[in-house]
């Protein structure tokens, strides 16, 4: 299960005790890095490594981005709870740590409630505490060491400053993989109570808890294993949603991440939609496949290589290499459900040619559930800046036989692309992204109409040699609407996020384009595809 980890990063339930001061020569100026990397639109932090967002949170008019940060490198390692907030969902201003590991505790991924009634009496009535509920890690030579439990702290001026409770841990499974607590308010027969999923990793089980203080837990019930199990269950969440937009049909979604042995290879997220009584979550038997599949052995036991088709029919939140450890934000206004995930894959996370920075956060992203096929599944919308209409360029609609360049005027480093495309007599079309000024090498997005297959290849997008896992092309499944593939694509830098067909499947990649690579062209191969509408726009 671990083959296909990268040696820099074990994982965690294997974690000898950090090293006291793995202080990297961290490179403290832009200039002096890789500042053509560096995303308009996504988050970074300056000068540190991150993974997993933590404790997002929505409160008095901002929305906080933590997340899980070394304040001291940028690998991973002393984990701790960095911060950032924002506005707007897009432009983030990163704050001082927020949770620091310790001589006892590394500080592992978790969520943040805003207690409104201060159940947990860490504030008072007229100012609630935010609660932080994480997963300490438990060092050497400490009571707890080698187990992973869930912890709380608080914090009494809005998420700025927090402090540790001193009765930590609150639960204790005794177990080396209890990690990654999401919490949030339920109200069922038993009145206001707060529910945690959280995982046994290693069990590929979603653990469910209640309280009524977020200090005592009681067992509720647990779910899995199920579906893709080729690795760790790690980063659940589960939240309420409409379907089609109707309010007397409430459907709850599971989502758990999965290292290694999601559909691309290596980390991602897949979904469960069910239903949940406040205890137990019981998921639609048509979400279920009859047998799990183990998505990350190469080779099934019997010799026969791993079952792509019956991976495939797994719900996933991402179709491509990286986006992990995903889960959303809570107190968010207007009922609407905000997710962000890691734009990163365990495979190579800790190779990713930035510096001083490595890693960033995806797109925020506005899910609902939408009828497709019969049952609901998750819609992703990403949340864009608001002035993304400022330098745009429409072609003209018509027939596309060969490779016309977009307009040089928009920067195709960082980019909107919103596209109706028609296949017409073609057999692919699609887009160059990051092209060489010599019209070669580029990371190319490819629609097939005969398969019906959308696929991102970066394997000449640039710089692949970081790491033997890079270079790759992934593919999802694409059902033309009326015959027309819509495309949202948002290139920022060192990404590509694709949304297709209103965001029924998204597929987001790691592209490190060469130096000067920043032209972008539609083309059609094999006949005349059709334009119906193309428009690119600048993002900043
Ligand atoms: C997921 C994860 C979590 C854990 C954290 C440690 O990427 O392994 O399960 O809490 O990262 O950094």
């Amino acid at each position: 299960m671990s083959s296909r980890l990268d040696d820099a990063r074990p994982q965690p339930h294997m974690l000898p005790a950090p090293p006291t001061a793995p202080v990297l020569p961290v490179a403290r100026t832009e200039q002096a890095g890789t500042p053509h990397y560096r995303p308009a639109i996504h988050y970074t932090a300056r000068d540190t490594w991150l993974n997993d967002p933590n404790g997002l949170v929505f409160y008095r008019g901002q929305y906080h981005l933590y997340y899980q940060n070394n304040p001291h490198g940028n690998v991973w390692g002393n984990m701790s709870w960095g911060h950032a907030i924002s506005e707007d969902l897009v432009h983030w201003t990163e704050q001082p740590v927020a949770i620091a590991c310790d001589a006892e505790e590394d500080v592992y991924s978790g969520s943040i409630v805003v207690d409104h009634a201060n159940t947990s009496g860490f504030g008072t009535a007229n100012n609630p505490p935010l609660v932080a509920i994480y997963t300490s890690a438990f060092k050497d030579g400490t009571p707890y060491a080698g187990t992973q439990a869930q912890s709380l702290a608080y914090s009494s001026d809005a998420g700025m400053t927090w402090t540790k409770f001193s009765g930590n841990p609150v639960l204790t499974r005794g177990s080396a993989n209890f990690r990654d607590p999401k919490v949030f308010s339920h109200s069922g027969p038993n009145g206001q109570e707060w529910v945690m999923a959280a995982v046994e990793a290693g069990e590929q089980k979603v653990v469910f808890y209640r309280s009524a203080n977020l200090r005592d837990w009681t067992f509720a019930s647990e779910f899995g294993p199920a579906n893709a199990l080729g690795g760790e269950w790690e980063c659940p969440d589960l939240f309420p949603l409409p379907v089609d937009g109707d309010p007397a049909r409430i459907k709850w979604v599971l989502v758990v991440n999965l290292n290694p042995g999601a559909v691309a290879g290596g980390s991602g997220g897949q979904y469960f939609v069910g239903d949940f009584d406040g205890a137990t979550f019981t998921p639609d038997p048509s979400c279920l496949l009859e047998d799990p599949v183990d998505g990350a052995a190469a080779l099934k036991p019997d010799g026969s290589a791993v079952d792509r088709d019956r991976l495939r029919q797994c719900s996933w939140l991402d179709w491509g290499r990286d986006y992990y450890a995903a889960v959303s934000f809570s107190n968010v206004p207007d009922g609407r459900r905000l997710m962000i995930g890691w734009i990163n894959n365990w495979d190579y996370a800790n190779s990713l040619p930035t510096s001083p920075w490595r890693s960033g956060m995806s797109l925020v992203r506005e899910v609902s559930l939408e009828t497709v096929d019969g049952r609901p599944r998750l819609v992703q919308t990403p949340v864009l800046p608001a002035a993304v209409s400022g330098n745009r360029h429409a072609m003209e609609p018509g027939g596309l036989s060969a490779e016309v360049k977009l307009p040089e005027a928009i920067p195709g480093t960082a980019q909107l692309i919103d596209a109706e495309l028609l296949p017409g007599t073609a057999r692919q079309f699609g887009f160059r992204l990051f092209q060489a000024a010599d019209g070669g090498a580029a990371a190319v997005l490819t629609y097939d109409a005969a398969a019906g297959l959308l696929t991102l290849d970066r394997r000449e997008g640039g710089i692949t040699e970081f790491h033997p896992e890079f270079p790759s092309a992934e593919s999802a499944p694409v059902a033309l609407d009326s015959g027309v593939l819509a495309l949202r694509i948002v290139v920022d830098h060192c990404s590509v996020e694709v949304f297709a067909q209103g965001g029924k499947v998204v597929l987001t990649d790691l592209v490190f384009p060469a130096p000067g690579s920043v032209g972008t062209a539609v083309f059609a191969d094999g006949g005349t595809a059709v334009i119906r509408r193309l428009e690119v726009s600048a993002v900043s």
